[in-house]
């Protein structure tokens, strides 16, 4: 009897592609005292599926660094690809769409639309992209932050902690591979930051979403698989976030 033909061997170890990429990015802006340098040669890879701190004293360029990333602000030169996707040429109709489809962003403040419920402000972005149940899925992403009492409610009648809870639903909802979150806990008391933390992060281990956190917080840091250390524009130390020593 001739023998089994042998199984093909798939490869043991797959490499992930990058979630993230910048290549000697660099951003200059102008300024009255004359061109300002805000990025001076970023480059970086995250990985899909990476949790990544990005810590550093204020002014060091963490939120310039997510602006670029998710192009909201365009870099003056470098290489960047999101996703995939290099950023240099795309315009600003294929960006936002490129966004919409693979990056949630949670800020500091919130940025909730005051004029719309809880409910709304959540299904937007899943309006954007054509959703066929856009309200449905909103529901149940308000749901996944333990807010589907508050679903009719307006920004202002809602407490910091549960208007950062809208946004992280409203950020998730769409399923994106990428989550970014600048100071989340940044506008929140500290037991209230704790919850909405740990709510980011059981949130991310349940989508395996890649997260890119900007914060001041050495244990939020700490809690991240790496931590990027940002000063005067340039990443200054890369560690593992468990030996790291965070100078924020
Ligand atoms: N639009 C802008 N025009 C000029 N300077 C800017 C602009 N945005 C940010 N900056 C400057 O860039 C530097 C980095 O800012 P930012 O990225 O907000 O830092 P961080 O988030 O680390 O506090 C700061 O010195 C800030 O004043
Ligand atoms: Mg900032």
């Amino acid at each position: 009897m001739a023998p089994k033909p042998s199984k093909p061997v798939k490869p043991q170890i797959q490499s992930r592609s990058p979630a993230i990429q910048f290549d000697d990015v660099r951003l200059t802006l102008p300024s009255r005292a004359g061109p300002v340098s805000i990025l001076r040669g970023v480059s970086l890879q995250i990985d899909e599926g990476e949790a990544v701190a990005v810590v550093g004293p204020s002014g060091s360029g963490k939120t310039t660094l997510l602006m670029v990333a998710a192009g909201l602000e365009c870099a003056t030169s470098g290489q960047i690809s999101v996703a995939g996707e290099e950023l240099d040429g795309l315009n600003e109709d294929a960006l936002a769409l490129l966004r919409a489809r693979n990056i949630g962003i949670v800020f500091q403040s919130f940025h909730l639309v005051p004029s719309m419920t809880a409910l709304e402000n959540v299904s937007l972005p899943l309006e954007f992209l054509g959703n066929s149940a856009p309200y449905e899925h909103a529901r149940q992403a308000l749901k996944d932050v333990g807010l589907s009492h508050r679903e009719d409610h307006f920004p202002a009648q809602l407490s910091g902690g549960e208007q950062q809870r809208v946004a992280l639903a409203r950020a998730l909802a769409p399923g994106p591979k990428i989550l970014m979150a600048d100071e989340p806990t940044g506008n929140l008391d500290g037991q209230t930051g704790q919850q909405v933390m740990d709510l980011i992060f059981a949130l991310r281990e349940r989508t395996g979403a890649t997260l890119m956190l900007i914060t001041h917080d050495s244990e939020l840091a700490a809690r991240c698989g790496r931590i990027l250390q940002m000063r005067d524009g340039k990443i200054v130390q890369p560690t593992a976030a468990k030996r790291a020593k965070v100078e924020a």
